[in-house]
This record gives C-alpha cells, structure tokens and sequence, in this order.
C-alpha cells in the first residue's frame, strides 16, 4: 500500500464533527440525538431566497466570474452600508465558498509558512486546522470563563509580538464565546496592528447576532484599510449553511490581489449558491429581527437551564449563537463520546462539541463543552433534559472549580 502523506495524517480533526460516526451509531440503534455540537440553524432560510433557486431558469449551470456575480458584489456595497461601513467598491469584495475558504485564502495570500498570528483562545476550532494548512502558528492569549473569555488587553497581545509576527486574529461577534467586542476594544486593537504593521483579520460571520449592543465593524476604523481583512458568509444570518457563499472583504489592492489568484485557482464560486444569496439580499429587515429575537430566547433559555445544574460554570453570551459551559467532567472528549456511546434519557441523548478543539494550548478545555442553541426552545428543553441527568450519570465526574480572576470583570 502507497505510504499516505504526514500533511495528511497529521491534519486536524474537527472537535465539531469527529464524532459524528458515533451519533450515526446510537441513531442506528433507534435513539434521538439532540444536535448542539454544530451551528447548523433549524430556522428557514427566507423563503424569497429559496424561491430564487427554485425559479432559476438556467439551462446550464455555469462557472461564475472567480471573484463571484458582479451583481451580488455590487450589491452588497449597500448591504455593509447598512453597518455604517463607507466607501466600499464592489471591488474589494470577493465570493468566497463560504467564509471557510475566505479565512484559507486569507492566511495563503499574507502570511508565510513560520509566520505568526496572535488569537485570543478559545477560537473557531477550524482556525486550527486553516493555521496547520497554511503552516501558520496560533499565537494564543488564553482567556477564561470566569471572566467571561473577556478580550485580552492590548498590553497582553503586545506582549505576544515576535518579529515573526504578522496579523492579529479575532471573531467579533465570537464563536465559541459568544463575546461582543466594542468600538474602543477594537480600535485599541486597531493601534496595534498599525503601529507593528501587522494584518488584522476579523472574522465577521456573526456580525447580525449581537443581542445587547449595535455591533461594530472593524470596516468602519479609518487609517486601518491597508491592514484589514474581514471574513463574512451568509451561512448563520439567512441559516444558509449549505449555500456555501461567503466573502472576504479588504481595501488593500495587494491583498485583493493575491486572494484572486487564489479564487482563479478554484475557478469559481457555486452559481446557485450565488443565485441564493443575491436574492438574501431581498430580503426585509423583518426576517433578521424576528431571528434575533428568537436566538434571544433560545440563549436565555439555555443559560437558565445551565446555570442552575449542579457544578456547571458559564456567562450568559451576548452574541452568535453559542455558549460554552465549564461542567464537572474528567475530560471533554471522552464525555461528549460518552454521550453518544453509553448515555440516553427517554431513549434520547445530546451531543455537544468538545472544547478543547477551541483552544491551541494542549490541555486547555478540558473541563469545557460547547452547545450550539440552534434548535427550538421545546427542543433545547429536552437536550438540557438529557444533559442534566448525564453530568450526574457520567461516571468520570470531576468537580470544576472556579479559577479566581484579577482585576475588573470586563464582560459582567
Ligand atoms: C466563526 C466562524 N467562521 C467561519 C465559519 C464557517 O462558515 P462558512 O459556513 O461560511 O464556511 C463558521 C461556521 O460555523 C464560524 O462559526
């Protein structure tokens, strides 16, 4: 048999998916399994959208200009408008397949094998698996539960400075923490990132779902435009996962430049998936208000459920669409298999993602699971249900303990 390649051997694993062979085998044997590992919404997507696919009336499926349909670019020139962000060209914006591909091409068109990129953790766990791709190293500046994963302080990231590094790296709002980040946070940032002249990346896929304060987009910091790549799809805010349309949006040429290249190499973005968002675009205001709403519930909801189990430590999120709880396990992985494998209530179980995907720092997590409030209320409910009596089944009980934290509680 042909030796299989160390890139391959070695790439990652996805904390969100891996265990998904498990779920498919406890549903094999006729239990329910309640979805909260992955941000994969039950929430329609808007039905002008999906009425624009299914009147398409294309006799052949085409490749679309690799920068995506010039329409859907011009477009969403208004779109970010709407975010207060000024003097975009539909030039500065390229389809991506979905914001996965935006945040690769990111890292492929700035940063060099051996570069380094400062992150607060825990992140995206996929983050992981773009730096392993694209030989990049996770610079992480660890933040904790108890002071609800706050935004290091800028003296932190400065410290993280090397002169191999190359951009700062943030999600706002944040997945898997739920944190918001202000204008003032983010312009501090911004001095940063002038000053070492680093790349400042911002992944932005939630910017919608942000429940207690208008959300501010690091597009909108002026003298930052040659520094400045932001992430965006329309997979969470029109539950259009499987569109696969994403953009990355930046207003330096150079940048533009190099991630076209990328974009020519892959040839295109999906035409219908285009066909999709476009018609997002549609769509009135009232459908993204009535989803906030919705995720308002579902978050306050599972934040009661949670904080009242025993042991269980977590912050009530201020946006995306996730919550991350500190619960009295030996260790995530084996319990979230656990879950799967030996676990069920009223012929049901849960499955949640394993954070220690989330953080870079071997060891970090452990204690730490991610639920995505992606199901209805009745339906989150039933999981917490599930979960509630597993934490006091769960033969690898570990108490957790409240880790003291210094200084003012940034995020209470
Ligand atoms: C923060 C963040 N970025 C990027 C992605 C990937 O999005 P897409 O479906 O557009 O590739 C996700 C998906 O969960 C996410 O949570």
């Amino acid at each position: 048999m042909p030796i299989i390649s160390r890139r391959g051997k070695d790439a990652y694993t996805s904390p969100i998916r891996h265990l998904g062979p498990y779920a498919d085998a406890a549903k094999a044997t006729g239990k329910h399994v309640y979805h909260l590992n992955i941000g994969n919404p039950d929430i329609n997507t808007p039905e002008l959208a999906l009425a624009a696919v299914r009147n398409a009336a294309e006799k052949i499926v085409p490749y679309s200009p690799s920068k995506g349909f010039t329409s859907y670019r011009k477009k969403l020139v208004s779109y970010y408008e709407r975010f207060g962000i000024e003097g975009l060209s539909y030039e500065d914006i390229i389809i991506t397949n979905g914001a996965s591909e935006g945040i690769l091409f990111s890292m492929f068109s700035c940063l060099d094998a051996g570069d380094e990129v400062i992150i607060p953790e825990p992140f995206y766990a996929i983050y992981n698996a773009f730096s392993y791709v694209s030989g990049v190293k996770l610079v992480t500046i660890t933040s904790s539960i108890e002071n609800g994963y706050a935004l290091p302080t800028a003296q932190e990231f400065i410290n993280c400075i090397t002169p191999r590094t190359k951009a700062i790296f943030i999600c706002n709002p944040n997945n898997p923490t739920g944190c918001v980040y202000t204008r003032e946070e983010l312009e501090e940032l911004g001095d940063i990132v002038k000053k070492h002249d680093l790349f400042f990346f911002v992944d932005e896929v939630y910017r919608e779902f942000s429940y207690e304060d208008d959300f501010y987009s690091v597009l909108n910091i002026k003298g930052l435009e040659d520094h400045v790549v932001v992430i965006d799809s329309i997979s969470k805010r029109f539950s259009a996962c499987g569109a696969r349309v994403g953009a990355l949006v930046s207003k330096n040429p150079q940048i533009l430049e190099n991630v076209n290249k990328y974009a020519e190499f892959r040839l295109s973005p999906p035409h219908f998936g285009q066909v999709l968002a476009e018609a997002t675009l549609d769509v009135p205001e009232s459908y993204i208000n009535e989803v906030k709403i919705e995720y308002v519930k579902r978050r306050d909801l599972i934040y009661s459920r949670l904080s009242k189990m025993d042991d269980v430590i977590c912050k009530k999120p201020k946006g995306a669409f996730y919550i991350l709880a500190k619960v009295p396990i030996d260790d995530c992985v084996k319990f979230c298999k656990w879950l799967l494998t030996d676990f069920e209530y009223k012929r049901s179980t849960v499955m949640l993602a394993p954070a220690s995907g989330f953080y870079a720092t071997p060891g970090k997590g452990k204690q730490e699971v991610r639920l995505a409030y992606v199901l209805n209320s009745e339906t989150i409910e039933l999981a917490m249900d599930c979960l509630e009596v597993a934490l006091k089944e769960y033969p690898g009980r570990v108490p957790t303990q409240r880790i003291p934290t210094n200084g003012v509680l940034k995020h209470d």
